[in-house]
């Protein structure tokens, strides 16, 4: 045990009773109610946040309209966007001793893997930051006696809606391209982990964002969520989160016909091939499923292994699962914490129930870690002799459970793996490159890993195909998600 000790501006921060920050003010709810932020490692309240509903909301999205349409933001030399978007990055990765401590104690997440990620959402801004000089439009093929151009513009009051497995990261993933392309925005974290996003909204204003441009409302999803996705004045929704919500998301936007995109879950492939180098693969693999407790909209969470080296497969994943170390977020030798919440971890251990009464065996695993304390400890848990119709191979888990599933041969590998209701993800293991790339064609998935699996970059465009989703965000392509065409035709 490596217990990390609690930085100073960490316990001032939790102890100051965090705000909101709508208009660059710090901000009470109106009814001033508040709702208790608890940590997974121990189960103890850590603070408490403003609790918002629909006043509230309104009130930000107000803030975010007047700073949209005063272009106090978007008004700005492209060059001095640049220079604010990089700076917040700069901002996030100097504070991020302090950030990764908020969001371990926040989410449960081993302190190490919360500082990787802190790193990464810093990456997101200084990739976006590049953004605001590159707002081409083009100029059109038609008649001599006709010039017509294409204006891109900003959608307007941009609203977030995020889930609680990458708070920070998720947080940049709709606030950094937002900005870039002129947006204002109205962000409402999960209400299982909305700290970070409450810091960000500081360090933005440190780095020279106007007030007004980043609001940051905490609440509950029936609440402050849905008062986001039905407001009138907002122009667009992004939204990461479960197909449940996300179906929700799209109905509470008809009002005003919104744009939307829709990051939601998945039940991800991860195949395994007889050629492929075993001990990556294992490791790999392991990684795919365990890493932040499963709770990963890309898990590679249905292992498709193919037959003739199932058992000898197993074995080495299992191996693997051992080295994997179940421990509180604040300790730096932990390598998988506790899941979010009491509620998560009761979804998790009744779907390990369900995989057992449906037959599947437990070969690593299969409870909750009850020595570990209070907190939200599951077991890193393999279920093999899974059929693909199973409820645990069908229904995202959301948590640290693998099931393994045998498959004959390539063409049998893509049809399982595309026998799902979801398409965000798919991995492949193998060192036959034709198989790769017919793997690759073959799924119905937003993105492929070939001998690797949970990469990102902010230069990579990400989302789902069928239920989990539509829209791409990060990229060359997330211009499409937060910007208008204009089309203007001059008579000569
Ligand atoms: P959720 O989808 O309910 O929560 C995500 C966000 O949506 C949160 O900010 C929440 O406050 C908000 N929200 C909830 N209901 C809303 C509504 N009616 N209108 C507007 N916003 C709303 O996810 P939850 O309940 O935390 O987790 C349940 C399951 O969802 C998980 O077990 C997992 O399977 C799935 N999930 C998937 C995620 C993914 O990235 N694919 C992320 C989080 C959860
Ligand atoms: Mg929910």
């Amino acid at each position: 045990m490596a217990q990390i000790e609690v930085l100073s501006e960490v316990s001032k921060f939790l102890e100051g009773s965090p705000k909101m920050t709508i208009g660059g003010k710090p901000t009470e709810a109106g009814s001033g109610k508040t709702f208790t932020v608890i940590d997974p490692s121990t189960a103890q309240v850590i603070t408490e946040v403003p609790r918002a509903e629909m006043g509230d909301v309104d009130a930000a999205v107000a803030s975010a309209r007047a700073a949209f349409d005063d272009k106090r933001w978007s008004g700005l030399r492209p060059g001095k966007r640049t220079e604010v978007l990089y700076k917040l990055g700069e901002l996030i990765k100097r504070n991020i001793n302090e950030l990764s401590q908020l969001e371990s104690l926040d989410s449960g997440k081993p302190i190490k893997i919360a500082s990787g990620e802190m790193w990464m959402a810093g990456e997101v801004f200084r990739y976006f930051s590049g953004w605001p000089t590159k707002m081409f439009g083009e100029t059109n093929p038609t008649t001599d006696d006709q010039f017509v151009y294409t204006l891109r513009e900003p959608v307007g009051v941009c609203g977030g809606i995020i889930p609680w497995n990458f708070p920070l990261i998720m947080a940049a993933w709709k606030i950094a391209p937002a900005l870039a392309f002129g947006n204002t925005i109205v962000l409402k974290p999960a209400e299982q982990t909305p700290l970070t996003a409450m810091r960000l909204a500081e360090l933005a204003l440190e780095a020279g964002v106007p007030e007004g441009v980043i609001n940051v409302v905490t609440g509950f999803g029936e609440e402050a969520g849905q008062a986001l996705a039905q407001h009138h004045d907002v122009d667009k929704i992004a939204f990461t989160g479960s197909t449940e919500v996300g179906r929700k998301i799209l109905h509470a936007s008809e009002g005003n016909l919104k744009r939307v995109t829709l990051e939601l879950g998945g039940k991800s492939p991860n195949i395994v091939f007889p050629d492929a180098d075993m001990k990556r693969a294992a490791k790999g693999s392991m990684f795919g499923i365990f890493l932040n407790s499963g709770q990963i909209c890309t898990a590679g969470s249905r292992i498709l292994v193919e037959r003739s080296i199932h058992d000898e497969f197993i074995e080495s994943l299992v191996a693997a699962t051992a080295s994997m170390r179940l421990g509180p977020g604040m300790d730096d030798e932990t390598g998988m914490g506790p899941v979010v919440s009491e509620q998560q971890m009761k979804r998790v251990t009744g779907y390990i129930d369900i995989g057992r009464s449906e037959g599947a065996e437990v070969v690593s695993g299969g409870n909750r870690a009850e020595e570990l304390g209070d907190g939200y400890f599951v077991e890193p848990t393999i279920f093999a002799g899974v059929r693909n119709d199973m409820r645990i191979a069908q229904e995202e888990i959301f948590g640290p459970v693998a099931a393994v599933i045998p498959v004959d041969d390539v063409d049998h590998a893509i049809e399982v793996a595309n026998n799902t209701i979801y398409g965000l993800a798919a991995t492949v293991w193998t060192n036959d490159l034709s198989k790769a790339h017919r793997v690759a064609r073959g799924v119905k998935a937003g993105t492929v890993w070939i001998n690797s699996t949970g990469q990102y970059d902010p230069s990579t465009s990400f989302g789902g195909y069928k239920q989990s989703g539509f829209g791409r965000e990060l990229g060359v392509h997330s211009m499409e998600a937060y910007t208008e065409l204009k089309s203007v035709w001059v008579s000569l």
